[in-house]
């Protein structure tokens, strides 16, 4: 790489063991495009983009970076930065276009071609079988409100687990389920856009169900996997020492992290928020122990943290976000707090008993251009990667088994109801022309990997 970074804040690079893994994420929806080729169906989000005003200038994944057709050259910038390993996401619709049903061998022949040229580049593949593109046609037939959905999962994750098991070892069955249950089914701003806290609860009962039953699968068709949950999560702060405040704290802390740690971790939902909701949930015999199958890792989120005041009228958890003044925030206008991080990676060590973790997710959106000179200069996404790294290293140091770093993401990309205009790419991507530019920040993450292994060669 011929651009130097130039001097840079010490980080503690000696913290991460040798065998730590450098990687960078993508989800299939936002960068593959191609999305009525070889076979593939909708999705929720090809439906979800075409509703007026769901998405910001009524952007859609049609096109997205083209990466369906570019992907040698995007595994060539992953060698560029020098990256070990590459977070991906298989589309549901490509493999089994129907939800249930015929498989689709055109669509699994792509990832299988992605798959060896990673291989063939020294990168190791992490599969996410799970990230939002349900297929349209079992979203026809209930979605994730019903239990047949996550049994849908299972078999799709044995026809992708048959076809790649041989060559993938590192596999998460779904990606920050917060998301598809309460963003999906109870604010709406994601697809399928249901505002309903009984589908909501119910979505996010059978997205942990659909979890277990998929490890299950994975368990059985590809006996070398190494299989993971990938979840998101904030820390949340009380907007005042007001006990309706500090009350209003726990219900979000409920609502973004137990309810979604708590049963995955063999603690089962939490009392708390099951009374809060007040929505049976649809359990059956034996359902808990699928959901708590022991992982071997878990895969760590992370973007913003929250502070929240009590809100007795507004949607549930009635917890109110209040804007922290004075703060830097990034492009999506999220508080910036690498200290989070730290928090987060503490807890899920300390009080879950996380054994292996991966920062399966971590970055930052920024508005950038690509200057006169060529090059596109992002000195915040630069310093909000610096502070973050930092803060793995602070968590490593104090006993937090990290095993890997993700950076979100490689490619500027579709970013769901913001569209285009939100980047998070260490490389920029001109949608015009797609062409690729590896943003500043990308160099100095390659500076980072390169100093990492030169630190700690035996
Ligand atoms: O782009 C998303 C990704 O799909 C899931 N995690 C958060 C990212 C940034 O919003």
């Amino acid at each position: 790489m011929s651009e130097s970074t130039g001097p840079r804040p010490a980080l503690d690079l000696e913290a991460f063991p040798p065998s730590f893994a450098w990687g960078t994420a993508t989800s299939a929806y936002q960068i593959e495009g191609a999305v009525a080729e070889d076979g593939r169906a909708p999705s929720i989000w090809d439906t979800f983009s075409r509703v007026p005003g769901a998405i910001d200038n009524g952007d859609h994944g049609d096109t997205a970076c083209d990466h369906y057709h570019r992907w040698p050259e995007d595994i060539a910038l992953m060698k560029e930065l020098g990256t070990d390993t590459y977070r991906l996401s298989v589309a549901w619709p490509r493999v089994v276009p129907g939800g249930d049903g015929p498989v689709n061998k055109a669509g699994l022949d792509f990832y299988d071609r992605l798959v060896d040229g990673l291989l063939d580049a020294g990168i190791t593949p992490s599969v996410t079988l799970y990230h939002w593109d349900l297929p349209q046609a079992l979203q026809d037939r209930g979605g994730w409100t019903v239990r047949e959905t996550a049994e849908h999962l299972a078999a799709y994750t044995t026809a992708v687990a048959e076809r790649l098991g041989d060559r993938v070892t590192r596999w998460a069955t779904l990606n920050e389920p917060l998301c598809s249950g309460w963003i999906g089914h109870l604010e709406g701003r994601m697809a399928p856009g249901l505002t309903d806290l009984t589908a909501a609860v119910r979505a996010s009962y059978h997205l942990l169900l659909g979890h277990g039953l998929a490890t299950r699968a994975l368990r059985a068709a590809a006996p070398g996997a190494r299989i993971g949950l990938v979840t998101n999560h904030s820390t949340v702060a009380s907007a005042s020492d007001r006990p309706e405040d500090l009350a209003a704290a726990v219900r979000m802390d409920g609502h973004t992290n137990r309810w979604w740690l708590d049963p995955v971790h063999g603690r089962g939902f939490p009392a708390d928020m099951r009374e809060l909701y007040g929505v049976d949930l649809p359990e059956r015999p034996g359902d808990l122990d699928l959901i708590a199958a022991p992982l071997d890792w878990h895969g760590l989120n992370y973007y913003f943290p929250v502070t929240v005041a009590d809100d007795p009228e507004g949607p549930v958890p009635y917890a109110r976000e209040v804007r922290v003044p004075d703060v830097p925030r990034s492009g999506m206008d999220w508080q910036i707090d690498a200290g989070g991080l730290e928090a987060l990676l503490l807890r899920l060590t300390e009080d879950y008993g996380v054994r292996e973790l991966y920062v399966t997710e971590n970055g930052s959106a920024f508005p950038d251009t690509v200057g006169p000179d060529g090059a596109v200069h992002d000195p915040e996404r630069t310093g909000y990667l610096e502070e973050h790294l930092a803060a793995c290293a602070r968590a490593v140091r104090k006993g937090v088994p990290l095993a890997g770093y993700y950076a979100w993401s490689l490619l500027d990309n579709f970013e769901w109801a913001y569209g285009y205009d939100k980047r998070f790419g260490l490389v920029h991507v001109d949608y015009a022309t797609q062409r690729r530019t590896v943003k500043t920040s990308g160099r100095r993450y390659a500076d980072i990997i390169r100093a990492h292994r030169e630190a700690t060669a035996g």
